[in-house]
């Protein structure tokens, strides 16, 4: 790129250019952005906050690790003076594939959400209650916090376009209090994860780190852009993270209408179970995707607890109990099978001591479950194994390991290399997700 600085006359005006161009090179811009996340008490859901609109609201959104899209509620009180509908076949509507529809809210009221002119509509999944209703995509402002020098929480950046889906009232049953709709880190285009690389200039990567607690002071955090996580100096999680590589599961067995589609959710590969070292016997087909997107393992933040198939959970609970037998065993208490008096179980930093869970995975790589990720305290004398029956592998997978299990341990999805870091329990080391929260 030829510049005239030749010019006498010009030489001023290059040196105050270059000057500025370096100087903007000197403020680099942030490289991480985040959204604490609190777990509500009442339905075990993982509740995020993020701005939207103008001005700027804050909305509260259930966190749905594989969930395609944002979606709110626009049918009621949506007021901004951005929102922008999405028209049919726009670039806004072709990234959001998701069973296309073009379709004009003939019926009223009119306003966001329903457009008297043809639009692009889009199926947000309530994945909790499974529901879902075409409903218009559209875009408008939303505001994150940058994560600042030090674990701080940086400057409020704005991403002007975010594309969303505006979904109807209805399709919030289920969902926490307060909540006006949910946040999908899912593989698309759309998810958050997504849109925040591609405007803010991130790497396409996030982690996430579940606290255990239901207090708003030991909340949980999402971290979007690159590695490290960490802020606690004593720690070094990042470094010592183990990776195995993130499925694509070409087929979306989650929903009717989006069958045609990818799945959005987060699948890997457990080639095998251990409990204290001995490997549990099951059907090992179950623990591959078959040629229709069955089977398999993969992550939830919208289940409390880990779902096993049928055969592979009477397999695991048969094994635990053996291991424990000199336990006293009590009458289970629902949706547990296998539930212990806590009288002769000891504890330990990283929980009840009882049998480790190793799921092992490609390259030997395991990820060590141990008690405070396994059992559930249901009350003050009973303790239970936190796995449910979750029936034949139909919708879903045949291991679905849900919020309890991931919690207090640092999951890093690098969707550039296709791979899930994970750190197993903090508590190992001393630390919990809390820690990894920007603060004020
Ligand atoms: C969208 O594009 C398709 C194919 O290019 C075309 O058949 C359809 O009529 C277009 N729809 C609108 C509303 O422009
Ligand atoms: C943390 O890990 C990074 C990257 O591997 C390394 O450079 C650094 O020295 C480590 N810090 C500590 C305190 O161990
Ligand atoms: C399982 O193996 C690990 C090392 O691989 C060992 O430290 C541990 O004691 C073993 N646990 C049991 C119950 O055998
Ligand atoms: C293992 O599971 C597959 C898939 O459900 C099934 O077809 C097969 O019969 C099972 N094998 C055994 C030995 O039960
Ligand atoms: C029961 O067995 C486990 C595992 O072998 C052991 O850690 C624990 O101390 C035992 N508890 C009692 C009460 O003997």
């Amino acid at each position: 790129m030829a510049f005239p600085c030749s010019s006498k006359l010009l030489f001023l005006l290059c040196l105050v250019l270059f000057q500025s161009s370096s100087l903007a090179k000197t403020t680099s811009p942030p490289k991480q952005f985040f959204l604490p996340i609190h777990k509500d008490a009442s339905t075990l859901q993982y509740v995020t906050q993020i701005k939207q609109r103008t001005p700027l609201v804050p909305i509260r959104l259930v966190l749905d690790l594989g969930g395609r899209a944002l979606w709110t509620v626009c049918e009621h009180g949506y007021i901004s003076s951005t929102i922008r509908t999405a028209g049919c076949n726009t670039t806004q509507c072709r990234l959001a594939e998701a069973s296309s529809n073009c379709l004009t809210c003939s019926w009223g009221p009119f306003g966001p959400g329903c457009t008297n002119a043809p639009t692009c509509w889009r199926f947000p999944l309530n994945s909790v209650t499974r529901g879902t209703a075409p409903s218009e995509l559209a875009s408008d402002i939303v505001a994150i916090n940058a994560v600042g020098p030090e674990g701080r929480a940086g400057k409020i950046v704005t991403v002007p376009q975010f594309v969303f889906i505006c979904a109807s009232t209805a399709n919030v049953g289920g969902l926490a209090k307060g909540v006006a709709g949910m946040a999908g880190l899912g593989r698309t285009r759309i998810s958050l994860p997504a849109q925040l690389a591609s405007t803010l200039n991130l790497k396409r990567s996030f982690a996430l780190c579940l606290s255990s607690s239901t207090s708003s002071k030991n909340d949980g955090v999402v971290i979007f852009g690159e590695e490290p996580y960490e802020y606690d100096l004593q720690g070094n999680i990042s470094s010592s993270l183990k990776y195995t590589p993130l499925i694509l599961n070409k087929q979306n067995t989650e929903d009717e209408v989006l069958r045609t589609e990818s799945s959005a959710e987060y699948f890997i590969e457990v080639k095998s179970i251990k409990i204290n070292n001995k490997t549990v016997e099951l059907n090992s087909t179950l623990l591959q995707l078959n040629d229709r997107g069955f089977g398999g393992t993969k992550i939830s933040t919208v289940h409390p607890y880990t779902l096993l198939e049928t055969s592979i959970y009477k397999a695991v609970i048969k094994a635990f109990v053996n291991e424990l037998k000199n336990v006293t065993r009590v009458a289970p208490v629902a949706p547990f099978g296998a539930c212990f008096s806590s009288k002769n179980i000891g504890i330990t930093r990283v929980g009840p001591a009882v049998p480790t869970i190793d799921l092992v995975m490609k390259n030997g790589v395991v990820w060590r479950v141990f008690g405070a990720n396994s059992m559930v305290k249901v009350n003050k004398d009973v303790l239970c194994l936190g796995f449910v029956d979750g029936g034949e592998p139909t919708f879903i997978a045949s291991i679905l390991i849900g919020g309890h299990q991931v919690e207090e341990n640092l999951l890093s999805f690098d969707l550039e290399k296709l791979r899930l870091g994970f750190s197993s329990s903090l508590l190992s080391k001393r630390t919990t997700c809390s820690k990894y929260r920007p603060k004020p």
